[in-house]
């Protein structure tokens, strides 16, 4: 069924398709290019517990090991990576035929979380790189992807781009590109993760082709079941614990495989862990960003892992082959 989102494509000089090519592994890290891929959950209660001036309600705090995370994340893309561009790939800007891409040059508003709005009520305005963005939307086309540009300004961020935005860059002054979710993968149980790795292709050779130096954020949670009654104190951390620990010994299997590299394996074990925890990770952030790196031959760093209402969350950073921190 997924396949009704994928046009064919025309042959091309020696018969094989552009979208049959495997993406390639960069050899060495270039000056441009991807040069860091992040999983960067989107809960709302982080923002909600850091008190950012954007954010109307106030909290006590909560949920500190994950935030400080992504502190040292933040660190990491400010002071190591230097890019031009945040790249996000989010599951709540859900497009039901396609991959739509945000080219609205400054989009503002205030972006609620539907369930949380009592935690989440934030006030956006930021730059988009509207170049990368088409070159992206082209390239996904090329690559035979259902593809649109979004242009509307008038249409609301929703809280999954602004959560990893946000976490990442709080100061908001490196220009951004968003990225839709097609909702295929929740309809259709037999709907492969397909489609992200040539959305991943896409990205890369777009941020390539324009010479962008890139972050990429896939802003997804892990093991996804969560409770449905919230304490009085919403940061009360005493209610706070994985929903059980089925959920728990998943996400820990998962992020042993990445944490000891390479990532190839992951191709297999993602879709298990969606299977065995509901993952987040069904709605193909993870492995956009992964596919778009070239399914790098490498661990990726866990900074950081918590629950949020029982949800699996982690705090992944991963280089480029060839590349380390010094
Ligand atoms: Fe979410």
């Amino acid at each position: 069924m997924s396949k009704v989102f994928r046009v064919p494509l025309p042959p091309t000089r020696g018969g094989a398709t552009t979208a049959a090519r495997a993406p390639q592994p960069t050899a060495t890290p270039p000056r441009c290019g991807i040069v860091a891929g992040c999983l960067s959950p989107h809960p709302p209660h982080l923002i909600y517990a850091e008190n950012p001036p954007q954010n109307e309600p106030r909290s006590t705090g909560g949920w500190e090991t994950l935030r400080w995370a992504y502190e040292r994340l933040r660190t990491r893309i400010r002071e190591v990576h230097k890019p031009d561009v945040l790249i996000v790939h989010a599951p709540h800007w859900i497009t039901m035929v396609g991959h739509h891409v945000n080219c609205v040059p400054n989009p503002r508003g205030i972006s609620v979380e539907p369930i949380f709005p009592h935690m989440f009520r934030y006030r956006y305005d930021f730059r988009t790189d509207v170049e990368l963005g088409e070159a992206i939307a082209d390239e996904a086309a090329g690559l035979g992807l259902v593809t649109r540009t979004l242009r509307d300004p008038r249409v609301r961020v929703d809280y999954a781009t602004i959560g990893a935005l946000h976490l990442a860059n709080p100061a908001w002054d490196m220009p951004v590109v968003s990225l839709s979710a097609n909702n295929n993968p929740y309809f259709y149980s037999d709907a492969s993760l397909e489609e992200m790795e040539v959305l991943g292709e896409a990205t890369r050779r777009a941020v390539e082709a324009t010479g962008r130096r890139a972050v990429l954020l896939a802003s997804n949670s892990l093991s996804h079941l969560h409770w449905h009654e919230e304490p009085e104190l919403p940061e009360d951390m005493e209610r706070e614990h994985p929903y059980n620990n089925h959920q728990y010994r998943w996400d820990m299997k998962l992020l042993e495989a990445i944490r000891c590299g390479p990532t190839a394996p992951l191709r297999e074990l993602i879709p298990e862990h969606i299977e065995a925890t509901a993952s987040e990770t069904k709605a193909g952030s993870l492995t956009w960003m992964l596919a778009a790196m070239g399914w790098p031959k490498v661990g990726g760093d866990v900074l950081g892992y918590g629950t949020i209402i029982g949800t699996g969350n982690a705090v992944v950073e991963w280089l480029p082959e060839g590349s380390h921190h010094g």
